[in-house]
């Protein structure tokens, strides 16, 4: 499917010269949303994944159908001060801006097969962040799958040695 027809560009959104990518237009068409999700529970099925970890609050859009269609968990990365028991944590840079995630201790077994998800993959940060959350608490990331990529922030060259899996791309 071409998924391009369903994401929204915004100019000048949140900041001038941004080209937001909405992908609000692409969720509420139901078939659009479902085939993107049904892409990444094909990508995952031969990967043996064992839970899904996704960031705020796009990666749950993405996650959470996902893990309910491989009737596996799926573990939720937060920003700082939203987690309420303990967490291990992490800084990260962003395409604008900075920011910490953080994860719950208990959140992954060590040896647990992790498929990470999100949105979109730009400068790579936010991923980069949850591969080390992961990684931290002995999980062994399987993959990484997003709707979108803007290849032109080259966020790719982080998430070298990993299997990526993105939808549609921007150059
Ligand atoms: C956006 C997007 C990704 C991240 C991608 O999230 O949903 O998680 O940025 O950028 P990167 O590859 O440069 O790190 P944002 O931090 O804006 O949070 P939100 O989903 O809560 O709006």
């Amino acid at each position: 499917m071409d998924y391009k027809q369903y994401i929204t560009v915004v100019e000048d959104w949140p900041k001038p010269g941004i080209k937001f990518k909405d992908i609000t237009t692409l969720m509420d068409n139901g078939p659009a949303y479902k085939s993107a999700v049904n892409e990444i529970v094909e990508f995952a099925k031969d990967k043996d994944v064992d839970l899904i970890v996704g960031p705020e609050a796009r990666g749950f859009i993405v996650g959470c159908p996902v893990s309910y269609a491989l009737d596996i968990g799926f573990a939720p990365v937060r920003k700082e001060g939203k987690l309420p028991r303990e967490v291990i944590k992490v800084a990260y840079g962003l395409e604008y801006g900075e920011n910490v995630l953080t994860i719950h201790k208990d959140a992954i077994k060590p040896g647990q097969r992790v498929l990470i998800t999100d949105d979109l993959l730009a400068t790579g940060g936010t991923i980069e962040a949850t591969i080390k959350l992961v990684e931290q608490l002995g999980g062994i990331v399987v993959g990484c799958a997003f709707f979108v990529e803007l290849a032109y922030l080259d966020g790719r060259e982080k998430l070298d040695g990993y299997e990526v899996l993105t939808l549609t791309s921007y150059e």
